[in-house]
C-alpha cells in the first residue's frame, strides 16, 4: 500500500491538464466517491493496527495534497477563462448618451432658421467695457436708458462690466467689419436681479444684425416672420408694437400668436391672444456712425431675443431656475439631433 501511495503521490505532481474539463476528470478519478484515493480509505480498514499509524497519515498526506493541487489547478483555469474573455477594449459600461441643454437645443435652432437667410455667428467677450455695451449703442453717459438695465460692473474706472445685453457683439462686428454685414449673436448676458422662477442674474440672448444698402423695416418684419413660422409653427402670425431702444430708431417689440391657444386667450398669454418674442429695430444712424460706418450709404435692422423666453414658448418650462440646476431628471427629457 505504501508503494501505491508514493505512485499516487508522484501521479498527482505530475498532472497537467490541459483544459477545465480535464480537471473535473481528475478530480472524477481520484477524489470523487469512486476515486482511487477515496478507495484506498476503504482497503486501509483492513491494514494491520502497526500500520495504521504510519499509513493512515500518509493517506491523509495524498488526499491533502491532491486537493490542494485540484484547487489550484481550478483557479488557473478560471483566470485563463476570464482573460480569454477580457476586451480590453471594451468600454466598462453601457454608454450613456447625453442630451443637449434645452437652451442650446433652442439657441441652435434659431441659428439653424437664420443660416438659411444667410446669417452667420459672431461671438464677443462676456466682460466688457462701457462703450460696447452701450456707448457704441446710442445711450449717452447718464441717459436713463441705462437704467433699464442693471448692470454688474466689475470695475468702476474705467467702466469694465458684464454685458447686459448681446448687442455689445454688433458694436464689435460694426467696428471690424465692412458691410454688408449679417451676423448672429448668441450669447450669455448678466443682469443685477434677484433670481426668481421668472428671473436670473444671467441669461442667453441671441442678437440679430444686418447692415447693407438700402435695408428696409419690410426687410425686418419679412425675416421676423419667417422666423416665426419656422420656429412656432405655420399658422404663427406676428404683430410689431412700437417700442424704445437707444440703438434702433424706429423701435418695435415683436409679438407672435399665442402659441398655447392658437390666439384665442388663456391663461399663459393673459388672455390678450398675444406674446411678446423680441425687440428689433432699424439700426439707429448714430450707432452706425459711432462704429465707422456711414449712415448715408447703408442702413440696417437689428433684433434681440431671450432665449429662455424662446424655450419657455416652446417646452413650457414653468421656473426659469430650472435651466441652471443641472438636474439630471429636467435635462434628460430634452432629446435632439440639433
Ligand atoms: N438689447 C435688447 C435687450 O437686451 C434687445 C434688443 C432690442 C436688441 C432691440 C436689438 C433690438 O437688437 O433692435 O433688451
Amino acid at each position: 500500500m505504501k508503494e501505491k501511495i508514493n505512485r499516487l503521490f508522484d501521479e498527482i505532481r505530475a498532472w497537467a491538464p490541459a483544459s477545465k474539463e480535464d480537471v473535473e476528470a481528475l478530480r472524477i478519478q481520484y477524489l470523487s466517491k469512486k476515486g482511487v484515493i477515496t478507495e484506498l480509505f476503504a482497503d486501509f480498514k483492513q491494514v494491520s493496527a502497526e500500520e495504521k499509524r504510519e499509513l493512515g497519515k500518509m493517506l491523509n498526506d495524498l488526499k491533502n495534497a491532491a486537493q490542494d493541487k485540484l484547487n489550484e489547478l481550478k483557479s488557473q483555469f478560471d483566470v485563463a477563462k476570464e482573460s480569454e474573455s477580457l476586451d480590453l477594449t471594451r468600454s466598462a459600461s453601457a454608454v450613456h448618451l447625453g442630451t443637449r441643454h434645452p437652451l442650446t437645443l433652442v439657441k441652435n435652432e434659431i441659428i439653424e432658421i437664420f443660416s438659411r437667410l444667410g446669417f452667420t455667428v459672431a461671438e464677443g467677450p462676456e466682460i466688457e467695457d462701457d462703450w460696447h455695451v452701450f456707448g457704441a449703442l446710442n445711450f449717452p453717459p447718464e441717459h436713463p436708458a441705462r437704467d433699464m438695465q442693471d448692470t454688474f460692473f466689475i470695475e468702476k474706472a474705467p467702466d469694465i462690466l458684464l454685458r447686459t445685453h448681446t448687442s455689445s457683439v454688433q458694436s464689435h462686428v460694426m467696428t471690424t467689419q465692412k458691410p454688408p454685414i449679417r451676423v448672429l449673436c448668441p450669447g450669455r448676458v448678466y443682469r443685477n436681479e434677484a433670481i426668481s422662477y421668472r428671473a436670473h442674474c444671467f441669461f442667453h440672448q441671441v442678437e440679430g444684425l444686418y447692415i447693407d444698402k438700402n435695408v428696409s423695416f419690410a426687410d425686418l418684419k419679412q425675416a421676423l416672420l419667417y422666423f416665426a413660422k419656422e420656429i412656432f409653427g405655420e399658422d404663427t402670425r406676428i404683430r410689431l408694437r412700437p417700442s424704445y431702444f437707444p440703438f434702433t430708431e424706429p423701435s418695435a417689440e415683436m409679438d407672435i400668436s399665442c402659441n398655447i391657444c392658437g390666439g384665442k386667450g388663456c391663461n399663459f398669454c393673459k388672455h390678450t391672444g398675444w406674446v411678446e418674442i423680441l425687440g428689433c429695430g432699424m439700426v439707429d444712424p448714430n450707432v452706425l456712425e459711432a462704429c465707422g460706418i456711414d449712415s448715408k450709404v447703408y442702413s440696417g435692422y437689428a433684433f434681440g431675443m431671450g432665449v429662455e423666453r424662446i424655450t419657455n414658448l416652446k417646452y413650457r418650462v414653468k421656473d426659469l431656475r430650472m435651466f441652471s440646476e443641472n438636474d439630471l431628471r429636467f435635462l434628460n427629457q430634452f432629446e435632439s439631433t440639433l
